[in-house]
């Protein structure tokens, strides 16, 4: 996989852009942040090598190398998922590419349902722990090359408590509304039942969706400062749920872009 990894940190180079130092991940619905992205390169997934292809039709599949806020970054539009039938491997692999050129900080988004009471569709949700229940594979299974970090990575602070801060200030000043909370991972495809809503609020989560721990957990092994921001885009409360869609989820998604996107963009500023 180190070989993998390198070819692959190699052909990105070899664009002869300014070296990304912000890796940030895209959600379903969560595009437009590239709107505000002087583009220098987009890569399509298909074209590089090893990189596996994003099959959802919600998600563009490509990376973007350019400049936000003043800062290189390189943006994948488009993430992979397990229940797309790739191993943790090949979900987390990008984010091993980008430790691999040289990023320090992911920023990563994702759109979930909402299991707190308290919250209202297209809320945004700032990430400050998550439970991982994608349990069947996990990407630091087996054995991994040294250079991947510790065997055993300790998860008491998975999401950096300075970039929290900075997205609370940030907040404050854009008067931002902001939710903080706790993402469980599911694997999906299917949502979850009335019952699976009502144990994992039990269990303590705020919010649910089909990805991110596994970037995190990767991207934490490596050493790299961690942001997670959910898109609360459907409410998961047993006794009131409707039924959810692509279409509902990707509207309520639309409404919170441009909340995400300038915070996310200031966030990047003052990295
Ligand atoms: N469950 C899992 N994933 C999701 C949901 C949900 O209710 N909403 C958006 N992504």
């Amino acid at each position: 996989m180190l070989k993998q990894i390198q070819e692959v940190a190699q052909f990105i180079r070899a664009f002869n852009t300014p070296l990304p130092t912000v890796g940030i991940i895209l959600g379903t619905g969560l595009g437009a942040l590239v709107n505000e992205v002087t583009i220098e390169v987009e890569i399509p997934y298909e074209t590089i090598p090893h990189f596996p292809v994003s099959t959802v039709e919600s998600h563009s599949g490509r990376l973007i190398l350019g400049t936000l806020a003043g800062k290189s970054v390189l943006i994948m539009q488009g993430r992979f998922h397990y229940y797309e039938g790739y191993s943790m491997q090949q979900v987390t692999f990008p984010v091993r590419v980008m430790k691999w050129l040289g990023i320090q900080t992911l920023l990563v988004s994702n759109a979930a349902g909402g299991l707190n009471p308290a919250f209202s569709v297209s809320d945004l949700m700032i990430i400050n722990d998550h439970i991982s229940l994608l349990l069947p594979e996990n990407p630091l299974r087996g054995q991994l090359p040294a250079e991947f970090g510790d065997r055993f990575p300790d998860m008491s602070d998975p999401y950096s408590p300075d970039l929290i801060e900075k997205a609370l200030t940030i907040a404050d000043e854009l008067a931002l509304p902001l939710q903080q909370g706790v993402y469980v991972s599911v694997t999906g495809p299917q949502l979850e039942t009335r019952s699976e809503y009502r144990l994992l609020r039990q269990w303590g989560a705020d919010a649910v969706g089909m990805s991110t721990v596994p970037e995190v957990i990767t991207a934490h092994q490596m050493g790299m400062q961690v942001f997670g921001c959910s898109v609360i885009t459907d409410l998961c409360i047993p006794e009131t749920l409707e039924k959810a869609s692509l279409p509902k989820i990707l509207a309520a998604a639309a409404v919170a872009e441009p909340k995400l996107t300038a915070l996310i963009k200031r966030l990047v500023g003052r990295l």
